[in-house]
């Protein structure tokens, strides 16, 4: 009760929209989307102002050389000075070919269910995807075969996988699914994070995995965050989701995004899940999803990026 009184304190006459008007206003702008080079150009400026991503988006041998000290972004006082151990796991330089052309970037909202975007999805040149997501048989359809980058945050190698502290082979199994792309590790954020990360390394290398290992720069993640702060998003932390469109937005050249909606009914107001996979719902004051959403929103009707959350086909 204190936090909302907090809330409306600090950002007086802010109100939400609700479900429904969400739903309403998305279906008001039907289908109608039209690609804006102005808007794309001024986010990538932007973008590229602020937070600097195709130099700084990984930490890498050139932007975290021995002796660096790196601040832990998700909590406060904590640093990690790069050493040998750490710095031999950083990749040279960033390693993508850019600028990127057609990007997808998929979240992993229930409303992707029955959606048929998978063909969509695997026609962009650059597929990002976050948490591993399940992309077996019964979900192609709707999500699609293809990824180039995935994220992993540490949660998921701690609670998936036990922490690699028993068998590896699960994990090195499972990440099978995502072929020869990068996996882009928060390993930097939160301190606990740290080792689980790195042993998902080792694991990925001591078996010649086929994935590259990048470790997400905190300093990134620390101006992306400032950036949306400084447009209506009043998160703790912001979604993976919204790390990934911010990445597309400076690196490609066209940004289409699905499966971003944190919403309990669908176009049609019928209840939807809030991943395709299960029901699980976030922590509530750590990431605002809808708060997000709403910025999207904006940049999908001023034709800045693409953002599908109806049927494809
Ligand atoms: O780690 P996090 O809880 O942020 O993500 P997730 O639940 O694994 O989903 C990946 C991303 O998809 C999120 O970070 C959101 O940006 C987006 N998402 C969404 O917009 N609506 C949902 N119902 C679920 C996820």
């Amino acid at each position: 009760c204190v936090l909302v009184l907090c809330w409306f304190y600090v950002f007086p006459g802010y109100r939400l929209p609700g479900d429904k008007e969400i739903v309403a206003e998305v279906l008001r702008q039907g289908e109608a989307w039209h690609r804006n080079q102005t808007g794309i150009d001024l986010y990538r400026r932007l973008l590229t102002e602020c937070c600097d991503p195709p130099k700084m988006f990984a930490v890498t041998k050139r932007n975290s050389p021995l002796g660096k000290v790196m601040w832990y972004d998700g909590e406060f006082y904590h640093s990690h000075t790069v050493n040998n151990e750490t710095y031999r796991l950083f990749v040279q330089d960033n390693p993508l070919q850019l600028p990127l052309k057609k990007c997808a970037v998929v979240g992993n909202g229930g409303i992707l269910r029955a959606s048929k975007c998978g063909k969509d999805i695997d026609q962009a040149d650059f597929i990002m995807r976050c948490n591993l997501p399940p992309l077996s048989e019964e979900y192609l359809e709707d999500v699609g075969t293809k990824t180039h980058l995935v994220t992993a945050n540490p949660s998921i190698i701690e609670n998936r996988f036990q922490s690699l502290l028993w068998s590896r082979k699960h994990f090195v199994d499972s990440i099978k699914v995502y072929g020869t792309s990068y996996i882009y590790m928060p390993a930097f954020s939160m301190r606990p994070g740290t080792e689980p990360s790195l042993r998902a390394y080792y694991a990925l290398a001591d078996t010649s995995s086929n994935l590259t290992v990048l470790f997400a720069n905190p300093e990134f993640l620390r101006t992306v965050g400032k950036f949306w702060k400084a447009r209506n998003v009043h998160a703790k932390r912001l979604s993976t989701g919204l790390f990934m469109v911010s990445l597309a937005l400076a690196l490609c050249e066209e940004v289409t995004v699905y499966g971003f909606w944190p919403f309990a009914i669908d176009l049609d107001e019928q209840p939807v899940s809030h991943h395709y996979y299960d029901n699980i719902l976030p922590y509530k004051w750590f990431h605002t999803m809808p708060e997000e959403f709403v910025q999207l929103w904006h940049l999908h009707k001023s034709g800045t990026l693409r953002m599908r959350v109806g049927r494809c086909s």
